[in-house]
């Protein structure tokens, strides 16, 4: 009984074209939209965290991670191009599960969504105080520019704030974009590609310098902690860092949310959604590659998780050394042109990434307020959330409640370990997305489809295997966190949700 409120797709179409927004967007801003959304902290800052896991062999955890996306991929267009509406993954799977399990991805996706624009803050806040170290020497007492660490050593959590208490840079660029957002600043079409243009401008530069000085002994050993590190929930050795690297590619799927404003959205949001994906894998192929050849990945000790208490303890001791290790820099890729003595375009990649990176928390927070809006307008949220402010014309609300926990999560928690917690919820919505394309393919074999996967029955349980390969190699704190965080939505589901739907019986159902 628990499945049986599912929102026909015919109806979710038809309220679409009813209410439907004006349709602009064509293929080539589409795939700068998703590279807008796409290049960000994962390449610019976690990079490092990667290397520290997989050692060299991270070549192949952005190789796996990218896999697993191309698949997604290819399901998320065959479904967005049969109902290119807004509310992406939690929209179909109304369509296609029900309710319960639609609410439970939208709960889901606060995980990718907001905890990802957490998860950039604080990357932004570790290039901005390089940045400024760079051109004042300047430096933000410790305590003042990182959170603290955290373990959950034994399921037990444990906070070490010898390190750092609070990002206070992570938080004013949060909170900076969430005021931008209220009073309705969404970025425009021109200003995304201007900034998609300097982040690929940036990386280009990267490449260019550091693959001519490639040295092939610092791809030896390829696997300092082999494939797995030391067993399941370490998130160590090269798939560990997969599922850690995978947010780098996490953002693609931001081209299905603007389906509802794209012309001709059959063709174009599968262009948008592959194409943004296949660059953005090209560029981090050659960036991982271009990072350990010029000047190693060279782990601080083994079976070490980045971000720990004991790896900061690490690099302040090697620091005191006079040694820089790329896998102890907030800043990876400039740090690696500073290492090669290219400081100049070291700080000019590095300002690329301070001007960039905000657009990258701007996208995620606005997906955010845009699942919330939906599922406030679907009855599961209470309708004030979605309130529009009558001079702004924005949910300056539900942005700015959004925003105030995202800057709180930025404040506290290392990048690595928000980025993690933001995959585990990804995960599920990819997983859930892939496995609404086989269900569909067998409910409603007939329907158009504008864009088919190929090979579905292969692609699509590859993405569904894919997806659940990577989750069980987060590291366990991030791992547990989905099961938490769904048993609280559960909850909340049927306090609330559960008697507000727009399904529910007696409800005003349109
Ligand atoms: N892929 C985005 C980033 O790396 C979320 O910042």
């Amino acid at each position: 009984m628990l499945f049986h409120r599912v929102k026909p797709l015919d109806k979710i179409l038809e309220n679409a074209e009813k209410k439907s927004l004006h349709r602009q967007l064509g293929a080539l801003q589409l795939t700068l939209l998703g590279v807008g959304a796409i290049i960000g902290t994962g390449i610019f800052v976690l990079t490092a965290a990667a290397a520290q896991k997989a050692g060299p062999g991270m070549m192949w955890s952005f190789v796996i991670a990218g896999l697993v996306c191309a698949v997604a991929a290819l399901c998320y267009s065959e479904i967005a191009s049969m109902v290119p509406v807004s509310g992406s993954a939690y929209t179909y799977t109304y369509a296609v599960m029900g309710e319960v399990l639609a609410w439970m991805v939208g709960w889901a996706l606060i995980l990718e969504y907001a905890v990802a624009a957490s998860a950039v803050s604080v990357g932004w806040s570790g290039y901005f105080m390089g940045l400024v170290k760079s051109a004042t020497g300047f430096e933000l007492p410790a305590l003042l520019s990182a959170g603290p660490t955290w373990s959950f050593a034994g399921g037990i959590p444990s906070v070490d704030f010898s390190h750092g208490v609070f990002n206070l840079p992570a938080v004013v660029i949060a909170l900076a974009v969430t005021g931008l957002l209220m009073i309705g600043t969404t970025e425009s079409a021109r200003v995304n590609a201007a900034l998609v243009a300097v982040k690929i401008v940036a990386l280009i530069a990267f490449i260019v310098l550091t693959l001519p000085v490639l040295n092939g002994a610092h791809f030896e050993p390829l696997a300092p902690n082999g494939w797995f590190g030391n067993g399941g929930g370490s998130g160590l050795g090269i798939v560990g860092a997969a599922a850690s690297i995978f947010f780098a590619y996490v953002g693609f799927d931001a081209v299905s949310t603007a389906a509802e404003e794209t012309k001709n959205p059959q063709r174009n949001v599968p262009i948008g959604l592959i194409g943004s994906l296949a660059l953005c894998t090209v560029f981090y192929l050659l960036v991982a590659a271009g990072a350990i050849g010029a000047i190693g990945a060279q782990p601080t000790g083994l079976g070490v998780q980045p971000g720990s208490a004991e790896f900061v303890a690490q690099c302040k001791a090697l620091a005191a050394q006079g040694q820089q290790p790329l896998v102890c820099s907030n800043e990876a890729l400039a740090h690696v042109l500073r290492m090669i003595h290219h400081e100049r375009v070291g700080d000019l990649v590095g300002l690329a990434a301070n001007l960039a990176l905000p657009s990258v928390i701007l996208m995620m927070l606005y997906g955010q307020t845009r699942i919330f809006f939906v599922m406030a307008r679907d009855g599961l949220l209470p309708e004030s959330l979605a309130d529009v402010h009558p001079k702004w014309k924005t949910p300056h609300k539900v942005t700015l409640i959004t925003g105030i926990f995202v800057a709180i999560a930025a404040a506290l928690f290392p990048v690595g370990q928000l980025a993690d917690i933001s995959n585990s919820g990804t995960l599920f919505a990819f997983f859930m997305v892939a496995l609404a394309v086989l269900i569909l393919r067998v409910k409603d074999p007939n329907r158009p489809r504008p864009f088919r996967t190929p090979l579905v029955w292969v692609v699509s349980p590859l993405a569904i295997l894919g997806t659940v390969f990577l989750y069980f190699n987060l590291p366990f704190d991030a791992m547990i966190v989905l099961p938490i965080w769904g048993g609280i939505g559960l909850l909340l589901y049927f306090m609330y949700g559960y008697r507000k739907s727009q399904l529910a019986p007696g409800n005003a159902s349109e």
